[in-house]
């Protein structure tokens, strides 16, 4: 059976009090909209429609990469207004099963919406609903007295009777295309918001002697968001979902509830990860490997056994088995360490390639390098990568040993076995085996007199 799928995304999303349309407003990283487009395509439709507004060139422009189908819908005239306008662009037998949702309601999972879709096999028009304690804006599925579901009353249209209703809709709806068409004549606007309500639909189905099945699902999978304290929440139902899904799998974590997690992220069986640490996708860390408090660590690759220790910072890098990092690193994009590399303290490093067992340990930056393996690089060692307008290479070979506070004023090279003195400026090639040093000599003068404080 063809399955249809329309994402209502027109409304204007007052509550939010933002200039960036609702829902383009993200939850982990992600728009709404995409969390939900994402969902759509999951269950392999045949046709997605996105009805949207006549001030929606954000979300267009956000959502291009996607294959969907643009309706206008040019005044926002309710949510059954909405349907009405994509209707017509729906080019499939009168069978075929019509499913919609909203672009605010993001955290729905692939099941849930299987599992509704199923229902058409015994019901005309399926909803599905959920139980809030508090549930203050939704609309409110009533039953009859055999408990069979006769409609949906919006909060500004229920009586105080109607309100105490705890079973409220989800907004998701499912429906063969024909059942919809001829409910959706059937509505009106004669309701507090003037707007057609595609919820009417449910009494229209009853009049029309359809079946009606509301489903229940998890309170948490089917929160609408319509203000930033609602965007916090789906926030935070979300995390705690990627966050159990981790710990499930074998990933240790000493305090879940501050790791945060967007995108794709791939942690094997035990890791371990502590306190407020933020991981961004696409990233996979492999077994055994640490992560400390306070790091962030986005669009990486860390292979086993790496120790990262707190406050680091990692982007964009490929960071090898049993590397040490930090505390305090910063590991700037295209950067790639080799097994066994330690990045000690306020090190920097970009564009930069670390050979095997080979260390920065302390307050350094390694901009454009490339270094070979088990050398060492002193403290306060800087790649002077910049001229003002371009950017130059710093090669460094293995075994070299780089003194403290030396500058490498790239283009050079220092070759395999050299040593380069503590305090040097460097700005030729250092040969393979020697020692360069660029210094001035020392000179003392004795009996010193410091300079006197004026009286
Ligand atoms: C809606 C439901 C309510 C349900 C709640 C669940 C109706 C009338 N009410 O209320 O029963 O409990 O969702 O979250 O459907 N939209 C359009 N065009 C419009 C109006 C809205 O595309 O003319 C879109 C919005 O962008 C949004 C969705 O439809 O994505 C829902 O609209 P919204 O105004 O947020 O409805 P709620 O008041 O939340
Ligand atoms: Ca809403």
């Amino acid at each position: 059976m063809a399955l249809n799928i329309i994402i209502l995304a027109a409304g204007k999303g007052t509550r939010m009090r933002s200039s960036t349309a609702k829902v383009l407003h993200k939850v982990a990283g992600q728009s709404l909209i995409e969390h939900v487009i994402n969902s759509a395509y999951a269950l392999r439709p045949d046709h997605v429609l996105v009805v949207h507004g006549s001030e929606s060139n954000q979300i267009k422009k956000q959502c291009s990469n996607y294959p969907v189908d643009w309706v206008l819908q040019t005044e926002q005239g309710g949510t059954g207004h909405a349907v009405q306008q994509a209707l017509p662009y729906i080019n499939a037998a009168d069978d075929s099963h019509v499913l919609i949702l909203y672009a605010d309601v993001p955290l729905l999972q692939i099941d849930t919406l299987e599992a509704l879709r199923l229902q058409l096999n015994s019901a005309d028009l399926a909803l599905l609903s959920m139980h809030l304690d508090e549930p203050k804006g939704y609309g409110r599925i009533v039953r009859s007295s055999d408990n069979a579901v006769e409609g949906i009353v919006e909060e500004g249209d229920a009586n105080e009777i109607i309100k105490q209703i705890k079973e409220v809709n989800s907004g998701i709806m499912a429906a063969r295309l024909a059942t919809l068409r001829e409910c959706l004549r059937l509505i009106n606007n004669d309701n507090a918001q003037s707007e057609y309500y595609l919820t009417d639909c449910v009494a229209a189905a009853k009049q029309l002697n359809k079946t009606v099945i509301a489903q229940s699902c998890q309170a948490d999978e089917a929160q609408g968001v319509n203000s930033r304290a609602q965007l916090a929440a789906a926030e935070l139902i979300y995390q705690q979902r990627r966050r159990l899904s981790l710990l499930d799998s074998g990933v240790s974590m000493t305090d879940p509830a501050t790791v945060y997690i967007e995108g794709q992220v791939y942690i094997e069986a035990d890791v371990s990860i502590g306190p407020c640490v933020e991981l961004i996708g696409p990233l996979t860390i492999a077994t055994g490997t640490r992560i400390s408090s306070h790091s962030v660590i986005s669009n990486s690759a860390i292979a086993k056994n790496t120790s990262i220790h707190s406050f680091c910072h990692i982007e964009d890098a490929k960071i090898g088995e049993g590397c040490e990092l930090g505390p305090y690193a910063r590991i700037r994009p295209q950067t790639k360490l080799s097994a066994g590399v330690k990045i000690g303290n306020f090190v920097e490093t970009k564009k930069s390639e670390i050979g095997k067992g080979s260390k920065v340990n302390h307050l350094s930056y390694i901009g454009d390098a490339k270094i070979g393996e088990q050398t060492n690089v002193g403290a306060g060692t800087i790649c002077c990568n910049y001229d003002g307008a371009n950017k130059h290479q710093t090669i460094i070979g293995d075994n070299v040993f780089i003194g403290s506070d030396t500058q490498l004023v790239a283009p050079v090279e220092i070759e395999d076995g050299a040593t380069v003195a503590a305090g040097s400026t460097i700005t030729k090639k250092v040969p393979t085996q020697s020692l360069a040093l660029s210094r001035a000599k020392q000179t003392i003068i004795s009996n010193w007199q410091r300079p006197k404080k004026r009286s």
